[in-house]
């Protein structure tokens, strides 16, 4: 019998793996930590479903007038909308293993309170400030509170419009910034946040 019990112990030590299972309970002062095996097929399992939970999430943010994408100045900003640029992002993302969440709002505050959001829930933010760009010290601040990698993105390429563009508040914080590459600039901002965050090329 006890010949028995020793053959299948050098099963299971061939084909398990042995995982310790955490504190379910606090330890006793001087106990073991918990054990338990898993099989293989089971820590696969597992393993595909720490994935899923660790999904990355990229934020796209949007401030004031970027609603009216592909009605507002085409000749600046193109005919493209929000939602045709929320789907040429979670293409990119998605040969990453990424998703993304497009944001939009004419108000600085409620862009703060998403960045706010972005520090437990976004992987990285992207983010086109429109005309907060040039004025939004809170905005800044927000960013400064987010650890992520942070992306600026502006259509147009401002640098060659007026001169009050020329300044960003946004790009004291900025990882990188992509300006006047239209609205393929905000999927070149999702490729570059994938890269900052270890996703291999694409
Ligand atoms: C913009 C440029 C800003 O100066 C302007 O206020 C915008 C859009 C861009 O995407 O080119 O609203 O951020």
């Amino acid at each position: 019998m006890d010949g028995l019990f020793a053959a299948m112990g050098k099963i299971l030590r061939g084909a398990g793996r042995c995982v310790n299972s955490g504190p379910r309970r606090a330890p006793r002062p001087g106990g073991r930590a918990r054990i338990f095996w898993v099989f293989p097929g089971r820590l696969r399992e597992m393993m595909g479903q720490t994935e899923i939970l660790m999904t990355q999430t990229i934020y796209i943010l949007n401030g004031p007038n970027l609603n009216l994408l592909g009605q507002r100045q085409p000749e600046v900003y193109g005919h493209d909308t929000l939602a045709d640029v929320e789907s040429a992002c979670a293409a990119v993302a998605a040969t990453q293993g990424c998703t993304v969440k497009l944001f939009q709002s004419n108000h600085e505050g409620a862009i703060i309170d998403t960045i706010h959001e972005a520090r437990t829930q976004a992987a990285g933010i992207v983010i086109n400030p429109g005309a907060y760009t040039h004025t939004s010290v809170a905005i800044l601040d927000a960013l400064n509170a987010y650890d992520g990698p942070v992306i600026e993105v502006h259509i147009s390429n401002v640098h060659k419009r007026e001169a009050f563009r020329h300044h960003s508040y946004v790009s004291l914080r900025a990882d990188g910034v992509i300006a006047g590459c239209g609205v393929e600039g905000y999927a070149l901002a999702v490729r570059r946040i994938c890269t900052l965050l270890g996703h291999g090329p694409a």
